[in-house]
């Protein structure tokens, strides 16, 4: 974004905002001028999280709330509109991850990671309607690559990103008439968060993971925040219903790295 005060005034609410990839949107957002209210479940969390957003500038308010828990998500989105007015932007990307086999994964663990993303997602989205700018606001949904390619030991996840992909499609079509766009971020691989740390917790599993990237690297939190705020921007008035890759070509469908196969003919 070319203007550094792109979204001056405007209000930002980024549920799971206090670390990692949601943090890094809402600082980009600080960063160009809005007020910014980051959500998640522990206190201290958030409010480390707001005392950065003020430090870069912006009005923050950090906020603990469970998404699970829809009376404190309702309750966290009133005391931000009270304080900031519509939402302009409302980020969902509160996520729990980790590394399961089917055969292993008990009913609880598979139900609390479907708790946390999916259900966390509808309560933050159905609970925050009345309060989205009408028309304007931008919805973002943060899913994975995982929620439309298969992956041993998360079918915790995959359901769960699945079910936020279709999510995001759905709104898009209730809400379009309101003037609200809803879209969805899949991030690759990105670096430095603790998704990949419980992904790829060796530097073996690292190696792996950035080889099957075209672009050869792990992505960054700017890089997944410029998407959030070129989808929140004028120049994506037309977007919506979108799941967006941010992840450097490695979801690409159907992809197999053939280099280790293909032996140049002159060598054959
Ligand atoms: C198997 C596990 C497990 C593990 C927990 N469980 N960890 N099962 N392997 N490693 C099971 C528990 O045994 C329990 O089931 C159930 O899950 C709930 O566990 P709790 O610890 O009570 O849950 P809770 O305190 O609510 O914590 C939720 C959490 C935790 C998801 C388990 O890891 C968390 O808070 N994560 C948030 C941070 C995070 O994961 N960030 C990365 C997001 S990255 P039983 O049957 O024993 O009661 C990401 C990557 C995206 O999402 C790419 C892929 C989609
Ligand atoms: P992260 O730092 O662990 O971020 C997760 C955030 O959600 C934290 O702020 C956490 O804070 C919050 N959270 C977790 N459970 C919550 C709950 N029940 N209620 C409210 N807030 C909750 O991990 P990350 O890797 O940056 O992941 C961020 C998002 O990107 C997730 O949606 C993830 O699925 C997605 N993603 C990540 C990658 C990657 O490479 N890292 C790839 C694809 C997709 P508290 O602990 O305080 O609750």
């Amino acid at each position: 974004m070319h203007d550094p005060q792109a979204f001056a005034g405007r209000h930002v609410f980024v549920a799971g905002g206090s670390s990692g990839i949601n943090l890094g949107i809402a600082q980009a957002f600080a960063r160009a001028g809005a007020h910014v209210t980051v959500m998640s479940r522990s206190p201290d969390k958030v409010q480390q999280a707001a005392d950065g957003l003020r430090a870069l500038g912006a009005q923050a308010l950090g906020i603990s709330a469970d998404v699970r828990d829809a009376a404190a998500v309702e309750a966290a989105l009133h005391q931000s509109h009270e304080k900031f007015g519509d939402i302009d932007v409302l980020v969902s990307g509160a996520a729990g991850n980790f590394l399961a086999p089917a055969k292993d994964l008990s009913p609880n663990g598979f139900k609390t990671v479907i708790d946390i993303d999916l259900n966390g997602t509808f309560h933050v989205l159905r609970l925050a309607y009345p309060m989205l700018r009408k028309p304007g606001a931008s919805v973002i949904n943060i899913s994975a690559p995982q929620g439309v390619n298969p992956t041993m030991y998360q079918v915790h996840a995959c359901a769960a990103k699945a079910g936020i992909d279709m999510m995001t499609r759905v709104l898009a079509m209730e809400w379009g008439e309101a003037g609200v766009r809803v879209n969805a971020i899949a991030p690759g691989p990105i670096a430095d968060t603790e998704g990949i740390r419980r992904l790829a917790p060796t530097p073996e599993a690292m190696a792996a993971a950035t080889a099957v990237v075209p672009l050869q690297r792990m992505g960054t939190l700017d890089d997944i925040a410029n998407m959030a705020l070129f989808l929140s921007s004028p120049l994506a008035s037309f977007v919506t219903g979108a799941v967006i890759p941010v992840d450097g070509g490695s979801s690409l469908p159907g992809g197999r790295d053939m280099r280790a196969s293909y032996v140049p003919r002159s060598a054959a």
